[in-house]
């Protein structure tokens, strides 16, 4: 990493998409610095815009969720021309990973206050933009936290909620199949109870008119491959 920001002990723990994720000390404090790396298939230019852009986001996003009662890493430092992010370090369990080690019946609840906690986002026109259970942490208190709010935007529109509830189901369909059914439902249902019955049933009527879309896609990209 170019500039360390007096961080000490830098521990580099994750490759992400479109980040470096490094564990260090900072101020005496435990942190995690979020490095957006140029990305060497887009136009210089148009990348160091994307990464600039997703950089002042996702701490703004972060803190709004914050504000709206949805808990998130605290924000430390920003550096814009670095894409750098010090941010506190959630110290616990991805989601992605707790949800495999656990009974049913704890799944359900996670589920339902992931719900809660979408609804929260929604209610304070917050879209997440990439809601996967890789994105969650639960601390060691239970509390459950939302990262990655790069890719977020601020809107009411039916459209965005139903888009992030809809990737939100895919991304249960990929990494939890055999229960992905039940924890989408107990999502909805802790949704429901954030937003009221009405708007989280326009948000279930929009996700599937956008998976009716999809499919006519997929069905008409394969008619023309045949
Ligand atoms: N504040 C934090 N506290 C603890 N762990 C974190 C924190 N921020 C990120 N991580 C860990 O690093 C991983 C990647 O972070 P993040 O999702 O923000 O980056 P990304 O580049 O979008 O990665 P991905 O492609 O996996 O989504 C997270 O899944 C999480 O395990
Ligand atoms: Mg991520």
């Amino acid at each position: 990493m170019g500039r360390t920001y007096d961080a000490v002990n830098l521990k580099l723990i994750k490759k992400g998409a479109e980040a470096w994720i490094y564990l260090a000390e900072w101020h005496g404090r435990e942190v995690v610095i979020k490095r957006r790396l140029p990305k060497s298939y887009r136009i210089p230019e148009l990348d160091e815009q994307i990464r600039i852009h997703r950089t002042i986001r996702e701490p703004q996003l972060m803190h709004e969720a914050k504000k709206a009662g949805v808990p998130t890493p605290t924000i430390y430092f920003v550096d814009v021309k670095e894409a750098t992010i010090i941010m506190e370090r959630v110290e616990g369990e991805q989601v992605k990973l707790l949800l495999d080690l656990i009974p049913d019946e704890e799944k359900l609840k996670i589920c339902y206050e992931i719900g809660m906690l979408i609804g929260k986002l929604h209610r304070n026109g917050i879209i997440h933009g990439d809601l996967t259970t890789s994105n969650m942490i639960q601390n060691l208190y239970g509390k459950i936290f939302f990262i990655d709010f790069g890719l977020g935007e601020k809107t009411h529109e039916v459209e965005a909620r139903g888009v992030d509830l809809h990737l939100m189901r895919r991304a249960l369909n990929s990494s939890h199949f055999s229960y992905a059914k039940e924890c989408f439902d107990a999502i909805i249902k802790g949704y429901s109870n954030v937003l009221g019955d009405a708007a989280a049933g326009e948000v279930m009527e929009k996700i599937k008119e956008i998976e009716r879309r999809g499919r006519y896609v997929t069905e008409r990209k394969s008619k023309n491959q045949a």
